[in-house]
């Protein structure tokens, strides 16, 4: 039964991916959208297959008692107010990835989703991707031992060919290599590692190509993270490469090891010269038609059926996850000296 009636806030390339994977689920359905641009309700309803209202200012949208939940996917700049203003609605929340640019924001927005006790869900989606759902599976049946070391990188250059290239250019939008788009990768090490990190330490530079010339930050960062349990791991947010996108992982434990879609196991005593193959579906675009918005979307909806937080991305949780982003980008800044997190 569609009982989630979700309100999108902005028109772009998420949005339009977020509306399908929204009206996929079991209970969502998307039910009005708000942009600055003024946009034809009855050409948006035929366009999506179901009834579309349109806004073109938030509080408007805020103000309407049949929206239960509204999903931020306009510029990050915008994040917290919008975000701040939804929860004050009392409106449960979706919002894109980054939280925010700044540790500031990241704090008003947990903030004002506990002060209302409305559930929030980051767009860190890669979480319920088959690859990384996989992956967890396998180390939580405990087939590489305890992990001492793991890598997740992020290979995407995001040049003039690819949308928000416009806007995320900009050190306001765009912030750094982790805050635009390498923060999955480190969102994932997290999650196949843990989230108790210790220190960060991390470094960056750009490619001397023109296609990234207008960044106004580095484009390319390497982060080592010092977890509290001892173990060590390293994320690359690389947006200026010229490459296929490539999703990075390399886990190395007390009883084997994982190379993306490989692994060896002492435990399955197979030839450890030789890697054993898992059949995952891999994270290998950066287009949002091919994002595991549906997966994650419907593990929200459930969430907030049982009237619990959202399980692997919720704010507190991401939120932990922009805390190493912040202190990994402010060791950059310091030109590598380790920053606690
Ligand atoms: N989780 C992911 O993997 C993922 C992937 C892509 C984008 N995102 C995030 O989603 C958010 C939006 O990114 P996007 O790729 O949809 O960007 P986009 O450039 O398509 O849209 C960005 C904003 O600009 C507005 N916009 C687009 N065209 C416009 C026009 N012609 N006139 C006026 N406004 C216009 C959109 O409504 C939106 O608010 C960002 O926070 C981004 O980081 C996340």
């Amino acid at each position: 039964m569609k009982n989630v009636n979700v309100g999108i806030v902005g028109y772009g390339w998420a949005a339009t991916a977020h509306l399908a994977a929204i009206n996929a689920t079991r209970q969502g359905r998307v039910v009005a959208v708000c942009s600055s641009r003024p946009l034809d309700a009855a050409e948006l309803s035929a366009k999506h297959g179901c009834p579309i209202r349109v806004y073109q200012r938030l509080d408007d949208m805020l103000a309407d008692p049949g929206i239960d939940v509204v999903d931020i996917t306009g510029l990050p700049s915008l994040h917290r107010e919008q975000a701040v203003a939804a929860a004050k609605a009392k409106k449960h929340v979706i919002l894109e990835k980054p939280m925010a640019n700044s540790p500031e924001e990241v704090s008003d927005i947990l903030a004002a989703a506990e002060a209302n006790g409305v559930q929030g869900c980051v767009c860190f989606e890669c979480r319920f991707s088959n690859q990384f759902q996989v992956t967890k599976a396998l180390l939580d049946e405990g087939l590489l031992g305890r992990l001492h070391y793991g890598e997740v990188d992020y290979y995407h250059g995001i040049g003039p060919w690819y949308g928000q290239y416009r806007w995320n250019t900009g050190k306001k939008e765009g912030g750094s290599a982790l805050l635009t788009a390498g923060c999955h990768a480190l969102d994932a090490l997290l999650m196949l590692m843990g989230d108790e990190v210790e220190s960060v330490s991390s470094i960056s530079t750009k490619s001397a190509s023109e296609f990234f010339t207008p960044y106004e930050y580095d484009t390319s960062s390497v982060t080592i993270l010092r977890f509290k349990n001892g173990a060590v791991g390293k994320t690359a947010a690389i947006v200026d490469c010229l490459q296929p996108y490539y999703f990075h992982t390399h886990l190395v434990g007390s009883e084997g090891s994982l190379l993306d879609d490989r692994f060896h196991s002492m435990k399955l005593k197979a030839d450890k010269g030789h890697w054993s193959r898992l059949s995952m579906k891999m994270l290998d675009s950066g287009d949002v038609s091919d994002h595991p918005y549906q997966a994650q979307f419907q593990a929200f909806f459930d969430a907030l059926d049982r009237g619990e937080p959202m399980p692997l991305t919720s704010f507190r949780e991401a939120a932990r996850t922009f805390a190493v982003i912040f202190a990994a980008d402010k060791s950059a800044a310091q030109g590598g000296a380790p920053v606690a997190v």
